[in-house]
């Protein structure tokens, strides 16, 4: 039987059932103990970045290489037809999408992924919309939630920082919310979770708290989810009310479970302190490198009928 991702456009996580979820990470376990050159062999796959990227984009790409794939595509759009003699997104991803048999997309504006796949002739790929999802960077966070604790259901995972416009964040607890977890958002003010997605959670009976510190819940914890306030989306006098609110040290994990661990989809700003990369707790370089076993898996079977 077909596998049921072959050929599916990848736009936004809640797109996925619990069961399409844990095939990917299980796929993605097997690729990273077992290697197979040959999964995109004589595959061409566009990498578009209409937006800065460091670890998707280059863990696509490995991603794709290391599969026996090829890659096609830009990392920096201020050379593209787009941008420079006023071509549609609609005209440059029906051309795109001739060359190649997936597009992989990064986008500023929510949405763009969703438009884009209206005009591919291949599978799209959402590596990442505004601030509305980023279901690969979640496929990669459940992979190494599932290797670090072994399961992901049940968990208590706190959210911190900027939750509003933190598109990890928002993807990531709507794949969670099949698994029966419990979550904390920690948060300022001005950037707390957004009603729409408190609203789903609550309609899907899901337990969640807001709450004022790390500290108050910290011995409950099975993962933090840190973030950094994305300040390219405030003007600077804003940002300063909001920025370095929350900032993870060695004091505040006090109390923490042994098998804690801290995660953060990076870049950091201040929000985790760096003696914390010397704990056990520390994650979020391992959670980097799974990028490349997640993304993998997603476009093998994306690209492959049977795997
Ligand atoms: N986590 C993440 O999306 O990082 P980049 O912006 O560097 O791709």
């Amino acid at each position: 039987m077909a596998n049921p991702l072959y050929q599916k456009h990848i736009i936004s996580i809640s797109d996925f059932s619990r069961s399409e979820l844990e095939l990917i990470i299980d796929t993605a376990v097997k690729l990273k103990t077992q290697p197979h050159p040959d999964l995109l062999k004589g595959q061409v796959v566009a990498s578009c970045f209409f937006e800065a990227s460091t670890r998707t984009r280059l863990s696509f790409e490995t991603a794709i290489q290391r599969l026996g794939g090829s890659v096609i595509g830009f990392s920096d759009s201020a050379s593209t037809s787009l941008a420079k003699k006023g071509e549609t997104l609609a005209d440059s991803v029906k051309v795109i999408s001739s060359y190649g048999d997936a597009f992989v997309m990064r986008h500023p504006q929510e949405g763009a992924a969703r438009l884009a796949s209206e005009f591919s002739s291949v599978p799209v790929i959402n590596a990442g919309d505004g601030s509305n999802q980023h279901p690969t960077q979640t496929l990669l966070d459940l992979f190494t939630i599932y290797e670090t604790q072994g399961t992901l259901q049940g968990l208590t995972i706190a959210f911190v920082g900027d939750l509003k416009y933190g598109r990890t964040v928002h993807s990531l607890t709507q794949a969670l919310s099949l698994f029966g977890c419990k979550f904390y958002f920690i948060a300022p003010k001005a950037l707390s979770m957004p009603d729409y997605l408190c609203d789903e959670l609550t309609e899907k009976g899901i337990n969640f708290e807001i709450c004022d510190s790390m500290e108050e819940v910290m011995d409950e914890l099975d993962i933090i989810y840190m973030t950094r306030v994305q300040k390219e989306r405030f003007d600077e006098t804003e940002y300063v009310h909001v920025a370095s609110k929350y900032v993870l040290t060695p004091e505040v994990l006090e109390g923490a479970k042994d098998s804690l661990k801290i995660l953060h989809p990076l870049p950091r700003i201040d929000e985790i302190a760096i003696e914390v990369d010397d704990t056990p707790y520390a994650y979020y370089f391992e959670q980097a490198e799974n990028g490349v076993y997640a993304r993998q898996a997603l476009l093998a079977l994306v690209l492959n009928e049977n795997i």
